[in-house]
């Protein structure tokens, strides 16, 4: 009997392999969530009667608990926890003594070249230990969209990404998560490094194209400077490090470094992944206009920006 542990089991990627896996059935896995509000998680739909654990990376004292008769870890690290060395790496080394037959790392594309990036500390220090690891190095999320800058989309009819005139790849995290069920549950997958893609790549004006024909309306794509984008997501108060995180992989879009695809999801899959004018189409209903904007906030933000 195997038994997976998934992280950030509430997050995009994490939520969407909890409810795979938990909907496969397997007979021979049990499926725990690693969340850090048991309460919180039971109500988001879908997941009300999985297995949920109480876990913190920043707790050390919840790691023994979560890993107890653990075989296989779905490992996502949040963005929040940037210091590895103090969060993910104790982690790992319990993992490692408790037994651990596999990890699934979910990672980001070029973050093997970017030392910067979290990801690539924690890919380099998957060389210490014995724990077998599957890497997946996947394309931005489509849910990108529909969540950090859904409110530029819907509210202010822009794609506001510094981007300039280049491509980019966008996977649906409902195809990573059929990814990781199938590199958890087949050996030949063990120790490998895969690139994981979406079909095509678009430029961010192909982009808000799908969009003003799929919402009837015009979205323009405003190709803002990196620190006017940087600028705006403080003012919305996002959090540093993920505008800055986003600001580097934007600008290697820009460079033409995010202008790829590959049969690699197909190759695992058997079939091909999903497109982003679907993923469009399908969640039109998040991007149409909201009919109580808020406007003595919007006018202090108006106030600040000049300020600024
Ligand atoms: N965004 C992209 O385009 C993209 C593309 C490829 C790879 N990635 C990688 O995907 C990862 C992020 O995945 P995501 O977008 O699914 O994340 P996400 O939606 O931001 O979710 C983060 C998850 O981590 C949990 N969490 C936050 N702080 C925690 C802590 N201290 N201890 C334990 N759990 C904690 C959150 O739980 P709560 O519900 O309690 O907040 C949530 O479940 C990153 O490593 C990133 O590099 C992202």
């Amino acid at each position: 009997m195997e038994k997976i542990l998934i992280t950030g089991a509430t997050g995009n990627v994490g939520l969407s392999t909890l409810k795979l896996l938990h909907g496969r059935q397997y007979s021979d896995i049990e499926v725990v969530a690693a969340v850090r509000d048991i309460e919180r998680a039971k109500h988001i739909e879908g997941i009300a009667d999985c297995n949920f654990c109480h876990f913190e990376f920043d707790e050390p004292a919840t790691y023994d608990k979560a890993l107890e008769g653990v075989t296989k870890i779905v490992l996502i690290r949040p963005n929040q926890v940037s210091d590895v060395s103090r969060y993910i790496f104790p982690f790992l080394a319990k993992a490692e003594k408790l037994g651990v037959n596999q990890i699934v790392f979910v990672s980001i594309v070029g973050a093997e070249r970017n030392r910067i990036f979290a990801n690539h500390r924690t890919e380099s220090h998957f060389k210490k230990l014995s724990i077998p690891v599957t890497i997946l190095h996947s394309s931005l999320y489509m849910q990108n969209l529909s969540t950090f800058h859904r409110h530029d989309i819907q509210d202010h009819d822009k794609i506001n990404i510094p981007a300039g005139h280049g491509l980019v790849n966008y996977i649906d995290v409902r195809d990573v998560a059929e990814v990781i069920d199938m590199v958890l549950t087949n050996p030949i997958h063990l120790h490998q490094t895969y690139e994981i893609c979406g079909p095509e790549s678009l430029d961010f004006y192909q982009i808000a194209k799908l969009f003003s024909d799929e919402l009837g309306h015009e979205i323009k794509y405003t190709r803002p400077s990196t620190i006017r984008f940087v600028r705006q997501k403080l003012l919305e108060k996002r959090q540093l490090l993920y505008v800055l995180t986003l600001s580097l992989l934007y600008s290697a879009a820009r460079n033409g470094k995010m202008n790829y695809t590959n049969d690699i999801f197909r190759t695992i899959t058997g079939h091909n992944p999903r497109n982003l004018a679907d993923f469009i189409h399908e969640f039109s209903a998040c991007w149409i206009k909201s009919e109580t904007t808020n406007k003595p906030e919007k006018l202090k933000k108006r106030r600040l920006r000049r300020l600024l």
